[in-house]
């Protein structure tokens, strides 16, 4: 059965070919044609149809190819595109560097500087690896003198929060020295790790909150959140090994041993999200992959591919991570079969119930599964030396998560989770009228299990039973779906599957970096064609005289712009973008690993005189 034409809006639907056949003369003409055209399309708008009208009972057929192929592009193209987002990027950057430095950001609307980060000119240092990559000499040549004369002060009263300042600043100095040779680049990461060392003063080794980086006092409780606390491996490991200081080492280890000795028990083998500094063990149940949480669960996978894949903790704790998330966390909408990726908050006392929220933030997720899924021999754990029923046997939720997915091939489900949520991720963008995603999602599940709705990994064992022919629950191409007001009137949830909670759109990087490493990993042309679809939006809609402003709601047109600019979109969302479109691939994923900010760190093999001198 077909959904009302209202429901959903394609630029030319199905119906509008039709009726434009028909009304060609040519094919009026010719009777058998036109009929021949209404078979075929016909058939094509069933396929395309997204199952709207279907139950779970059907919902094995949700895997069926929905026949979006991208456009053939030639690879100068691609080129001429990469040239459009360094013009972005240069545009962006000449008015931070006119309107805001040496302050943080630009505000691209007033023309007016803003001091988030410490007021040390955060976006400038955000950007060298991104005028390297892009070959802004010229650009790069101009802002080098700003990093010698930082000298990382502040007044007293104020504090420069570690988890921020490490990821942006330590990280943007020390990509762009990998990427320059330029020593003082070095040199200043150094300076800033000074100042900011006081922050270990824990008896976890996890950081605290933060630092005034003068007087070295320190704020914040003794209680941390995950990814503040556990997302500084890769820089303090660069930093030890390209300076061969062992107490960059000491900060990274006692972070990496923390983590592997913290009592998982009651979690399952999942990170939860706030933490005891003292004792270094998890104080909650929250489970999350989005805000809080994401750079931690990150940098167990990439500090393990930035040490050659030598260091055994951090993929154990990997794996763990992944079962559990694949097991507990993954859900699919009742209609479009839309797979997401949710938390579960929770009392200190008992893990939560889950909130069916998809963050912005949490579209890193499918990059993540496809690094893992194309770095890991996966569905070979014992050439990683590691027995996967012993690995899980910590814990009962860790067993059952396990269970849940032992039979699979890893390789392939891990492959699933990330194409299928890119996929989500993606259409959070396309479902939109500016053609860009919001902050935050809410899904809604069926009737009668309302508040617990699908998971994902249930659905896909009775599928998988099913013997199908069809791609799994989730997975493969959906078609947008963009509301009209009056729907929206009515709760566009009921029409697509999901509300917009937070639906503004903050320049954010992480749809495009999934994208960017799907298209590595796969070499499939469509997920590069999404990201020009979404740089053509960003283009259209978020530009202004000076830079690019974040948007306060995806769902108006003309867009209803904010003034704010972050350096992330200069660090990550434009990087990502050239990248993609990039003929070239000058930071292959083999070779490097990007920190949380996108900045690309090389892989390297310690030496056994590293080893000796770090007891590594
Ligand atoms: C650090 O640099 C800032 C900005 O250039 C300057 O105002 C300040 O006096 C310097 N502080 C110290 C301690 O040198
Ligand atoms: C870990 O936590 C569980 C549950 O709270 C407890 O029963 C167990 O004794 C703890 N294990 C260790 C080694 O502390
Ligand atoms: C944190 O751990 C310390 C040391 O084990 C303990 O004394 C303190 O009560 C814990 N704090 C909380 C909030 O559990
Ligand atoms: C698992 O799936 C991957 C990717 O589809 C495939 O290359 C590999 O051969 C499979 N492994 C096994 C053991 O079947």
């Amino acid at each position: 059965m077909l959904p009302p034409a209202s429901v959903r809006k394609y630029s030319a639907g199905p119906l509008d070919m039709v009726w434009q056949c028909l009304h060609h003369r040519a094919y009026s003409r010719n009777l058998l044609s036109a009929v021949f055209f209404l078979v075929i399309l016909g058939g094509l708008w069933y396929t395309l149809i997204p199952h709207s009208q279907r139950s779970f009972g059907d919902l094995f057929g949700s895997g069926k190819k929905v026949g979006i192929s991208p456009e053939q592009v030639s690879d100068s193209e691609w080129a001429r595109r990469a040239g459009e987002v360094r013009n972005a990027f240069l545009h962006a950057w000449n008015g931070y560097e006119r309107y805001a430095l040496p302050h943080d950001e630009l505000m691209p609307l007033s023309d007016k500087p803003i001091d988030n980060f410490n007021g040390w000119g955060v976006t400038l240092f955000d950007a060298l690896d991104t005028m390297l990559l892009m070959g802004l000499k010229e650009e790069f040549k101009r802002a080098l003198p700003v990093v010698e004369r930082a000298n990382f002060s502040m007044e007293p009263g104020k504090y420069a929060p570690f988890f921020e300042t490490t990821i942006r600043y330590t990280g943007g100095l020390l990509s762009a020295h990998a990427l320059s040779q330029e020593s003082i680049l070095l040199q200043r990461a150094e300076d800033l790790a000074a100042k900011l060392d006081p922050i270990f003063k824990t008896k976890s080794g996890f950081p605290l909150y933060a630092v005034n980086t003068d007087t070295g006092s320190t704020k914040g409780t003794p209680m941390g959140t995950l990814a503040e606390l556990a997302s500084l491996q890769l820089e303090y490991t660069y930093l030890a090994k390209h300076t061969g200081k062992k107490e960059y080492w000491n900060r990274a280890n006692a972070v990496i041993q923390a983590l592997a000795q913290a009592n998982l028990t009651r979690t399952g083998g999942m990170f939860p999200i706030r933490w005891n500094l003292t004792s270094g063990q998890p104080l909650d149940y929250h489970m999350s992959v989005g805000a809080q949480a994401d750079s931690a669960h990150e940098y167990l996978l990439k500090q393990h591919l930035l040490t050659g894949k030598t260091d055994k903790k951090n993929l154990e704790m990997y794996l763990r991570t992944t079962t559990y998330i694949i097991s507990n966390l993954l859900y699919i909408s009742p209609r479009r079969h839309l797979l997401y990726v949710t938390d579960t908050p929770s009392s200190y006392a008992e893990p939560g119930r889950p909130t069916h929220t998809l963050e912005h933030l949490s579209c890193f997720l499918p990059g993540l599964f496809a690094l893992g899924a194309h770095t890991l021999p996966l569905d070979d754990a014992a050439s990683m030396g590691i027995h996967m029923k012993t690995l899980h046997d910590i814990a009962p939720l860790a067993r059952s998560s396990w269970e849940k997915i032992s039979t699979y091939n890893l390789t392939q489900l891990h492959m699933w989770v990330a194409e299928g949520l890119a996929q989500t991720c993606y259409t959070s963008y396309a479902d939109q009228p500016t053609g860009l995603g919001p902050e935050e999602m809410l899904f809604l599940s069926p009737g009668k299990d309302a508040d617990q709705g699908t998971l994902w990994i249930d659905v896909l064992e009775r599928w998988r039973l099913s013997a199908p022919r069809t791609l799994p629950p989730g997975v493969g191409d959906k078609v947008p779906v963009v509301v009209t007001d009056e729907q929206r009137r009515q709760g566009s949830s009921k029409f697509r599957d999901y509300a917009l909670k937070k639906p503004g759109y903050l320049l954010r990087p992480e749809t495009i970096e999934s994208l960017y490493i799907l298209w590595r990993v796969t070499g499939n042309a469509k997920w590069r064609d999404r990201g020009w679809k979404i740089f053509q939006a960003i283009e259209k809609q978020t530009k202004t005289g000076s830079g690019y402003a974040s948007l306060k709601t995806v769902e108006h047109l003309p867009p209803i712009k904010d003034d704010a600019m972050p350096s992330y979109f200069l660090a990550e969302t434009l990087k990502y973008l050239y990248l993609l479109f990039s003929t070239e691939d000058p930071v292959s994923l083999d070779k490097w690993v990007f920190n949380t900010e996108a900045h690309p760190l090389p892989i390297f093999q310690w030496t056994p005189s590293e080893r000796e001198a770090f007891g590594v």
